[in-house]
């Protein structure tokens, strides 16, 4: 069984690691990544391919940034050409990024079967482009992967039918298991001289919140109001710096007191940075989930989420309110003891991977 998987941004590549993995381990099976180039740096792309232990993309169609239409028309062309040479049993889209919309679509106009790892999972907000992207490609694939219990009521209330989707788990927290330990051993927390649970881990580079100057300033004012308690850790992600030096803000982040300041990290410096933060402040969608497995109070400067089992088990507080004093109020809670423990949501235990492999093997036996 010969199957095509695609990457094209950050969030997918440790997604796709242990898919990959299951993959290889498999006799009959035969995997070939193609990465689509929309995440191109070193520290966006590379070092997770090292750190993951994937290999080299085995089709890099090096699209990289620009409009979601530049950026969706290309990938098309390019992945068209690829499944025409490689003709493959199935094309395996992960995520909700714009590779996994462009892909999924691609593949099934040319008649091969496509599955949705991550499916059903809705924030009702469609001027999120990832809700964008996930409505397009639950609505098409053949088979669609479902991480927590709401993934299965919103593909339900979709009319999508019930022998398309699987309850399977969730294959990023596959990767966390996989690497947790490893990742004790690096060195990040001397490297920025923090100590465990001294800090206060910071990330925000949703669209919504860092591309006008009023989101930027409300995110400096968290800034600001965290380093009252801890030091801060601010991972800053390529659009928020981007976009702070457009606005002429970036100088003001660099000399806030308490504050370090450091680009994207790698996985396992960034998984042991999660394991160890006093809280995470984030807007990112897979933050939540990691922050939940690990029983990390977590705060997501967003109004709504598409991860609504990270809120009802796990350690996540929503921002209904995107103002930096509501913010604060719930960070000083927190920080006097008031986080939520939370508990591991059902299946997140390290095999999803696998329950995909064996559901597409069969699937794939019984069609044969
Ligand atoms: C994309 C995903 C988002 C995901 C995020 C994680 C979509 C619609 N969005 O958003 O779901 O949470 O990735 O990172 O697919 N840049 C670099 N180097 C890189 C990549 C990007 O400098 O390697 C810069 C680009 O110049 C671009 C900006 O960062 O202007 C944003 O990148 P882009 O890929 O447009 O979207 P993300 O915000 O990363």
């Amino acid at each position: 069984m010969k199957i095509i998987l695609v990457v094209g941004a950050r969030p997918n590549f440790m997604k796709i690691a242990p898919i990959y993995r299951a993959f290889e381990a498999h006799e009959d099976m035969e995997s070939k990544i193609v990465h689509t180039g929309q995440h191109y740096d070193e520290k966006m792309s590379d070092i997770f391919f090292n750190q993951l232990g994937l290999p080299k993309p085995h089709f890099y169609l090096g699209i990289g940034g620009g409009s979601h239409t530049y950026q969706k028309a290309n990938v098309m062309l390019a992945f068209e050409k690829i499944l025409n040479d490689e003709q493959p049993d199935l094309v395996l889209v992960v995520g909700d990024v714009n590779a996994t919309a462009a892909c999924s679509i691609t593949g099934v106009k040319m008649g091969y079967p496509v599955a949705h790892v991550e499916a059903g999972l809705r924030s009702g907000d469609r001027n999120m482009p990832e809700e964008v992207n996930r409505i397009i490609t639950d609505a098409i694939s053949n088979y669609l992967f479902v991480t927590e219990h709401s993934g299965l009521v919103n593909l339900a209330k979709e009319n999508v039918p019930d022998e398309k989707v699987f309850f399977v788990g969730n294959v990023m927290i596959d990767s966390l298991v996989h690497f947790r330990e490893q990742s004790k051993g690096v060195g990040i927390l001397d490297e920025l001289e923090v100590s465990a649970k001294e800090y206060i881990l910071m990330t925000m580079h949703r669209p919504a919140n860092v591309d006008h100057e009023e989101g930027l300033k409300s995110i400096i004012q968290i800034i600001k109001d965290a380093t009252s308690h801890k030091k801060v850790v601010f991972a800053i992600h390529p659009r928020t710096s981007n976009n702070l030096k457009k606005y002429g803000l970036y100088e003001e982040v660099e000399q806030i007191p308490g504050l370090v300041l450091v680009g994207p990290q790698g996985y396992l410096q960034f998984l042991k940075l999660m394991d160890n933060a006093a809280l995470i402040i984030t807007d990112s969608g897979g933050i939540q989930e990691e922050t939940t497995f690990l029983q990390v109070p977590c705060m997501t400067f967003r109004n709504s989420t598409e991860r609504p089992i990270t809120v009802e088990l796990g350690t996540n507080f929503l921002m209904q309110d995107l103002n930096p004093h509501s913010v604060k109020e719930q960070m000083d809670a927190i920080m006097a003891g008031h986080a939520k423990q939370g508990i591991i949501p059902p299946l997140w235990d390290g095999k999803a991977a696998e329950r995909i492999r064996d559901i597409l093997y069969q699937e794939h036996q019984s069609k044969a």
